[in-house]
């Protein structure tokens, strides 16, 4: 008797238990956006692989965008950060020499932007980030799949294009699908 009864409060125990993330999984779920855009490849100083960096060697997306979690903008890693590596790897390939060239004449690569929104738009990631990767715990090693609402998979691109329209539908649509996660609605918090 005494041993059913123990069976059984533990029981509640656990069912109640794997409830929890359930509950919060419906919470902290989020819908990504839809749409699609055909960006033309912006010519670029040097022609910058994200498949080689992201895809064949596994480096984290926010390794070089450092700011994305702390600031309105991701940011461009700086030419030093490229040669920490580069001094020593692929040094023989044309493009490297050119980086290093580059970061000799201490004058750094102009990139051109891929993605930009006029300047009467508000937009931060250091926000989106956190209420869709760190609020929910979501692995950082995947961040990736967060910066792919917005930017499609840069890990599969030679060059950098912009692949998703970032205009004010886009953006709409996918806040009233998010309202739970506290996306707002208001045309001020958007325009300034
Ligand atoms: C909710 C949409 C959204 C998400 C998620 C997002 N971005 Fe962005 N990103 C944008 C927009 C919009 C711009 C253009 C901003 C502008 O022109 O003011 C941009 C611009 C950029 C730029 C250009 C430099 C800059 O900061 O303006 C980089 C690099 C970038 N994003 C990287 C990332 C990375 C890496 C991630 C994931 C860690 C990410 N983004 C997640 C929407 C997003
Ligand atoms: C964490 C190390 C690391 C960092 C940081 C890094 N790279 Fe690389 N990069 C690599 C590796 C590894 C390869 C592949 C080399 C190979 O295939 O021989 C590569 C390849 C390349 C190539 C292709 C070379 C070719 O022609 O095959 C270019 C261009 C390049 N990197 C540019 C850059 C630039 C620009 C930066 C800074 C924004 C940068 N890399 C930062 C590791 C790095
Ligand atoms: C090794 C460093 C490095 C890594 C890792 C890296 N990037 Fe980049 N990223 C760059 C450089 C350099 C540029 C500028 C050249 C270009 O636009 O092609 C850039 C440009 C971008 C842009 C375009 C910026 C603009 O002007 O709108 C986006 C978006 C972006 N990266 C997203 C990502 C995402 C998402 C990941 C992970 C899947 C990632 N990056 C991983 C170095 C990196
Ligand atoms: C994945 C869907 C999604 C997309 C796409 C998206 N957002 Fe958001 N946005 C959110 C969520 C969720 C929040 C709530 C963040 C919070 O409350 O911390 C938010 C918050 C914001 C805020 C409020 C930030 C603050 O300071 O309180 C602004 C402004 C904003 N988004 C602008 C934009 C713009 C502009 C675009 C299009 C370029 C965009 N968003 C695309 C989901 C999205
Ligand atoms: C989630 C963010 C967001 C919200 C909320 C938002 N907008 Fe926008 N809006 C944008 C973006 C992004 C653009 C830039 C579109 C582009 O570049 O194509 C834009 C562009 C505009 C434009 C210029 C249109 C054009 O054709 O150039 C007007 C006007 C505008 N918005 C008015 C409003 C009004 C009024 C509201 C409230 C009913 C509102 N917006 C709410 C993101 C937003």
């Amino acid at each position: 008797m005494f041993v059913t009864n123990r069976l059984v409060k533990w029981g509640f125990f656990l069912v109640a238990l794997s409830l929890i993330p359930a509950a919060m999984a419906e919470k902290y779920s989020v819908v990504p956006p839809e749409g699609s855009y055909d960006g033309k490849n912006v010519k670029q100083p040097i022609e910058f692989p994200h498949y080689i960096h992201v895809k064949i060697n596994k480096i984290n997306c926010m390794y070089c965008h450092t700011y994305a979690r702390r600031s309105k903008v991701a940011g461009i890693p700086p030419t030093s950060k490229c040669m920490g590596c580069h001094k020593v790897i692929a040094t023989d390939k044309p493009r490297i020499k050119k980086l290093t060239k580059y970061w000799e004449e201490k004058k750094p690569p102009l990139w051109k932007k891929v993605n930009d929104l006029p300047d009467f738009v508000h937009f931060t990631h250091e926000k989106h980030l956190k209420k869709l990767v760190f609020d929910r715990d979501y692995p950082v090693e995947n961040v990736k799949e967060v910066c792919a609402f917005c930017h499609g998979q840069v890990e599969n691109m030679t060059v950098d294009r912009k692949v998703k329209p970032l205009n004010m539908g886009f953006c709409v649509r996918c806040h009233i699908k998010n309202k739970k996660l506290g996306a707002p609605g208001d045309c001020w918090k958007c325009h300034k």
